[in-house]
């Protein structure tokens, strides 16, 4: 659905964004996770027709925006870092107006229009002037404004950024709920949990690409794993066999807890469990710690700067 293919963003001294290639397909939840400047918003610029790259190619839907740049903008749906609405009229004209752009019958404008503050809960304010709205609320307005016209791609630029939990939480259950549709959502923020919690795949970018994966795919990629060993009763007396071991790399002892971080686990962890066994250890568990999405993401950019 959408293609990009060696994307290069420069402004006069800074390139925001540098040779990225991606390909999203349809129906797909992608998160773009970064750090402040890590060129999120010029990325959605680019693939939302607003600004141009310096080099490269993005395809959505089979056509380039250059060319069809118009039927680009019929099929995407975007919310941007900071909406603007016609602060003077209401909630429901600032839609009315919005979607009157779009090639959309009146009924089923009308429709739309009712069933995205209804669930948004802006129903009952909705001959109040935009003005007026608090600023959770104005973002739950411009998150309808982006689906009044029922787009095929939506781009959510940091969707929850600032807003109260409350709010945050119900704009997160309503991408959650776009999983059983048909919308391929592009979703930028750099919000780790809102990341891994609702999309298929995380791409981590700083001006370039550190890596593309699901969740899984990044827990499962480290080489060396934490686990821990959970003995009949103290630990302790095998600190001394631990360290020893030269595929584990770190140990602490907690009562009868062992945790270790264990190179390549899958061949050390049968001779690490022998080990203790042959020196009398009760051992009751072994659990794998998976690592949170938090470390990894800190593991690559931190790996990324030292580079
Ligand atoms: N219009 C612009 N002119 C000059 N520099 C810009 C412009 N837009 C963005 N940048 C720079 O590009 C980098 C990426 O910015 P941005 O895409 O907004 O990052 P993010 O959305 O990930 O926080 C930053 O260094 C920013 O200052
Ligand atoms: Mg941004």
């Amino acid at each position: 659905m959408i293609k990009v293919a060696n994307l290069t963003k420069r402004f006069k001294t800074v390139t925001a964004v540098e040779d990225i290639s991606f390909n999203i397909g349809e129906s797909e939840i992608f998160a773009f996770l970064g750090p402040n400047g890590a060129g999120k918003t010029t990325t959605i610029r680019m693939l939302s027709t607003l600004i141009s790259p310096t080099s490269g190619q993005v395809t959505i839907d089979g056509k380039n925006p250059a060319d069809d740049g118009d039927y680009i903008r019929s099929i995407i749906g975007l919310l941007t870092e900071t909406p603007g609405m016609y602060e003077k009229i209401s909630a429901y004209d600032n839609l009315d107006y919005y979607a009157s752009f779009y090639d959309i019958p009146a009924q089923r404008r009308r429709h739309n229009i009712e069933k995205y503050l209804k669930m948004f809960d802006l129903w009952k304010r909705k001959d109040d002037p935009a003005g007026t709205y608090s600023k959770g609320m104005k973002q739950k307005l411009a998150l309808s404004r982006a689906l009044v016209h029922e787009p095929r791609i939506l781009f959510l630029d940091e969707p929850t950024a600032g807003l109260d939990p409350e709010s945050a939480h119900m704009v997160r259950q309503f991408i959650d709920s776009l999983k059983h549709e048909n919308t391929t959502v592009f979703l930028s923020t750099h919000n780790l949990e809102e990341a891994s919690g609702l999309s298929d795949r995380v791409c981590i970018i700083k001006k370039k690409i550190i890596r593309i994966a699901s969740l899984a795919e990044l827990q499962g990629s480290s080489k060396s794993k934490r686990m821990e060993i959970v003995f009949s009763d103290g630990a302790s007396k095998f600190l001394t066999l631990l360290e020893k071991i030269k595929q584990v790399s770190s140990v602490e002892i907690r009562d009868n807890r062992a945790f270790l971080v264990v190179d390549e686990p899958h061949q050390s962890n049968p001779f690490i469990i022998r080990s203790l066994v042959e020196k009398g250890a009760d051992i009751l568990y072994v659990n794998e710690i998976k690592a949170s999405l938090e470390e990894i993401y800190l593991g690559l950019i931190k790996d990324e700067e030292t580079r």
